[in-house]
């Protein structure tokens, strides 16, 4: 099946959906993300056994936020797009099913949030991490701010999020952001057989294995993540904000004040 930005197919019990812009490094506008939501609907409604999301192309996983989308956004359109991000999280995270990052590439940004969501992180060795967005002049706003530190504890996480560090997959693996590094060439083969062996599972006794480590206690809570989308839609239109974007947007380091 396939949406404007997304693909979407299932096989055998395993949906693998796809962020297919890989001209922009499959970065996230609002379209996509209505779109990975309405692929995950469909997933459920086929009955998938597993999912996996990936993206397109050779270079990213995502790349993030659309940064050419965000640039000029107020205060209370940025508030909508990180609502919008938190519902695609929440329904990666409530997923009757387990749902493996794929991360072949660059997961930045809202890339790096969007694979927290999932149960499991695999990641080829090329692959790259990063909460990078404070060389944007913003914070994360999909939810990373509360799931990241419950990952890879809070000094990691403030490190990301201060540095804005990008991290190589063995990095990645050393802190508990993701759980297996596989060589390049041996990944898609991995990621099926994962999939497969997930899918070949009791998806019973998988749905409640998920609900109940979902109750753990080590997730996000509803008012983590209202600070996170106040404090994060609070920068638009900041001068650090504007400047940091337009910086990327013109390829040259950004002035903040
Ligand atoms: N938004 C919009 N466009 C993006 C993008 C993004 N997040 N990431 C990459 N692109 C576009 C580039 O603008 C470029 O487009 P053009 O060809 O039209 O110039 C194209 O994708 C290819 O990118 P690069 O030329 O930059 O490729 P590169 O190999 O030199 O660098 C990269 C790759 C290191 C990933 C670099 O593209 C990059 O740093 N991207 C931004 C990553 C980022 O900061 N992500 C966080 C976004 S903010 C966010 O996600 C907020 C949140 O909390 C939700």
């Amino acid at each position: 099946m396939t949406w404007d930005t997304i693909t979407l197919t299932v096989e055998d019990g395993v949906a693998t959906l796809t962020v297919d812009r890989p001209d922009q490094l499959n970065a996230l506008t609002v379209d996509t993300l209505e779109a990975i939501e309405a692929g995950l609907a469909e997933a459920a409604a086929e009955d998938a056994r597993a999912v996996v999301l990936a993206g397109a192309g050779e270079k990213a996983f995502v790349a993030g936020a659309d940064i050419s989308y965000m640039v000029d956004l107020s205060t209370p359109e940025a508030q909508a797009y990180a609502e919008l991000g938190h519902r695609v999280a929440d329904t990666i995270e409530s997923f009757p099913a387990p749902v493996i990052a794929a991360v072949d590439g660059y997961a930045l940004g809202g890339g790096c949030e969007l694979a927290l969501a999932c149960d499991l992180r695999i990641a080829a060795d090329s692959a790259v991490f990063g909460q990078t967005e404070i060389d944007l002049g913003i914070i994360p706003g999909w939810g990373g701010t509360q799931r990241l530190p419950a990952l890879v504890g809070d000094e990691t996480a403030r490190r990301l999020i201060f540095l804005g560090e990008r991290i190589d997959a063995d990095a990645a693996a050393e802190c508990g952001l993701v759980g297996e590094v596989v060589a390049d060439e041996a990944f898609d083969a991995r990621v099926d057989e994962l999939a497969d062996t997930l899918a070949a599972q009791s998806a019973t006794a998988m749905r409640a294995a998920k609900e109940a480590l979902n109750a753990a206690g080590d997730g996000p809570t509803a008012a983590g993540l209202a600070v996170e989308r106040r404090a994060w839609s609070g920068l638009f239109g900041t001068h650090d904000q504007r400047e940091g974007m337009q910086a990327f947007l013109e390829k040259r380091d950004p002035s903040f004040e």
